[in-house]
């Protein structure tokens, strides 16, 4: 630039940095020019969450569990995102796809890793370990410094209304059935007690784990919710098929 152009722009700005009213406008016009560029395509484009096969709403245990988990502030430690870096797929499976985390209500990203991510974790360990984890973490994992959850397991399972809580979801946008709805209490008690029928849960909530996951067939526990709400993570979706049907939408450029 010449020197007559720096100084004209030089003036310029001075003029629009004292004058209060010129530098609201223009402060205005910046910003919304932003926030159009952001805003104005969600309203043309029909989702922002790709659909893939195998997400369902969760079982009322699994809610449940997952109501524990927030309660605990075990998402104070533990992440449920893994990122899409070489070192994190190695170490806890495929990178995780939006559509896996749009049934929770909140998220449960986190911010904040003092131990691993959990996004995947179901499946990789017995029930037995949870339990064992849970109850003592450092008679498994000896250097560890999780907090001890042992009550969780002397704690009756006690959800005060479990057809409400999948109402409120359902009023988020959780698609859940009527017979959802409607049998969310029997459902609750069927999936931690094989003894008992549990009617068409599987049909409805397609890979739910039915069992006691305590430990303690007796009782229906805090810890059978916890439990089964992990074995549950990173279980439902076939990341591998779900990535390479992505890859190919990409491909063919929709
Ligand atoms: C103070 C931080 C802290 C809190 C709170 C915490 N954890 Fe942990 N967690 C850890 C650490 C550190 C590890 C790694 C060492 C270990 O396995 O115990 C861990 C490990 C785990 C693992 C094993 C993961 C793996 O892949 O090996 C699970 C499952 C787990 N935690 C679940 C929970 C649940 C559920 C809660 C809430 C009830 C919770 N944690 C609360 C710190 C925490």
């Amino acid at each position: 630039m010449s020197t007559p152009d720096v100084e004209l722009t030089v003036k310029g700005h001075k003029r629009l940095e004292r004058n209060i009213t010129l530098l609201g406008l223009f402060t205005l016009l910046a910003v919304s020019i932003g926030g159009i560029v952001e805003i104005a395509p969600l309203f043309w484009i029909d989702n922002t969450i790709e659909k893939v096969d195998g997400m369902r709403p969760y079982t009322p245990l699994e809610l449940a569990g997952r109501d524990i988990y927030i309660r605990e502030g075990c998402y104070n430690c533990h992440s449920q995102m893994i990122r899409p870096f070489r070192d994190e797929v190695e170490r806890y499976g495929h990178y995780s796809l939006a559509a896996e985390s749009m049934y929770d209500h909140p998220f449960q990203w986190g911010s904040k890793r003092t131990g691993p991510d959990l996004a995947r974790v179901g499946n990789r360990y017995s029930d037995e370990w949870h339990v064992q984890h849970l109850t003592d973490p450092r008679s498994v994992v000896p250097e560890s410094i999780m907090p001890k959850y042992g009550f969780l397991a002397d704690t009756d399972l006690a959800v005060a209304d479990p057809k409400a809580n999948l109402t409120a979801m359902h009023m988020v946008g959780v698609p859940y059935t009527k017979a959802d709805i409607d049998r969310a209490a029997a459902d609750l008690a069927a999936q931690a007690n094989p003894d008992v029928d549990a009617g068409d849960l599987q049909i409805r909530y397609p890979k739910s784990q039915i069992r006691d996951f305590d430990g303690n067939p007796q009782r229906l526990t805090e810890m059978d919710a916890l439990v089964a709400y992990l074995q549950m993570l990173g279980t439902l979706v076939d990341v591998n098929s779900a990535a390479a049907q992505e890859k190919l939408a990409t491909e063919k450029g929709r």
